[in-house]
């Protein structure tokens, strides 16, 4: 027998005593039974996916399968997206009445959305107690939720989408990155648009907090989502990758 197949052999061994190890415990002893069997009532949620940008996030935020309930913004129940490379399954129990839709979403560490990349509502009047969910490919990453979230959900308009961008400043899908980061500010040339690792000293941090930097109401445009701004700081001071 080479070496090499006696390496492997060996390492079989070991997994094998392993497993049989921990289910002669699981028999051995007497059983809890309100450990060892949870009824599992409510609903189901199965997501399948390919996810690309999970190890974009800093901690403190969860790329999630979460139940959310009518307008709350804050999760009732969430579960991690499975990590992998290619197609990976995530299946929540337990999902209650009172959620009444599901999102893959990326949740802070107060449980509020962030970003919702694929939902599916009303789901008390569905039939069926399982609820699939394929998204095909999805870039969950960060740069591309604060893109989503921020830039063309509140920038666009003026940034972009017209024929005119503000400033020069384009904010649109494919643009944006390269007009901000590390990109010196046409209104105030002492500051970059985005300093990496440095939120405080980036005139998009600067212009979205004190009015003191721009005129046309830009620290009114986030003021109401926290959540949003904390974001776009976490990115810059993350790297701005
Ligand atoms: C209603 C139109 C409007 C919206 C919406 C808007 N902006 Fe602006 N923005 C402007 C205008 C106009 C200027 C130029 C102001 C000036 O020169 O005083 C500007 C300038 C800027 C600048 C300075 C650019 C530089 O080179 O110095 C930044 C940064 C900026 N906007 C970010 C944003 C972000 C981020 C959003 C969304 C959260 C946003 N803006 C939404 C109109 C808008």
């Amino acid at each position: 027998m080479g070496r090499r197949m006696r390496k492997y052999l060996y390492i079989l061994t070991v997994l094998g005593s392993l497993a049989l190890g921990s289910l002669a415990s699981c028999d051995s002893g007497p059983v809890d039974e309100t450990i060892a069997y949870v009824p599992q009532e409510g609903r189901t949620v199965k997501v399948t996916g390919t996810f690309e940008g999970m190890d974009s996030w800093p901690g403190g935020y969860t790329v999630a399968v979460a139940g959310f309930s009518h307008a709350s913004e804050y999760a009732v129940v969430a579960k991690n997206i499975a990590v992998g490379n290619g197609e990976v399954q995530t299946i929540m129990s337990g999902v209650s009445e009172e959620v009444t839709e599901v999102e893959v979403c990326v949740i802070d560490r107060l449980r509020v959305r962030v970003a919702t990349f694929a939902v599916v509502e009303n789901i008390n009047e569905l039939a069926d107690d399982t609820i699939r969910l394929d998204v095909g490919t999805l870039d969950v990453g960060m740069f591309n939720t604060v893109q989503q979230s921020v830039f063309n959900a509140n920038c666009i308009a003026c940034h972009g989408m017209s024929n005119e961008a503000a400033r020069g400043l384009y904010l649109t899908e494919g643009r944006s990155y390269d007009c901000l980061v590390d990109k010196q500010s046409s209104a105030n040339p002492e500051y970059l648009l985005v300093n990496p690792g440095n939120s405080a000293e980036s005139f998009l941090h600067l212009v979205l907090h004190d009015d003191g930097y721009l005129s046309h109401g830009h620290t009114d445009i986030l003021s109401a989502k926290t959540e949003l701004l904390n974001l776009i700081d976490d990115w810059i001071d993350n790297g701005a990758k």
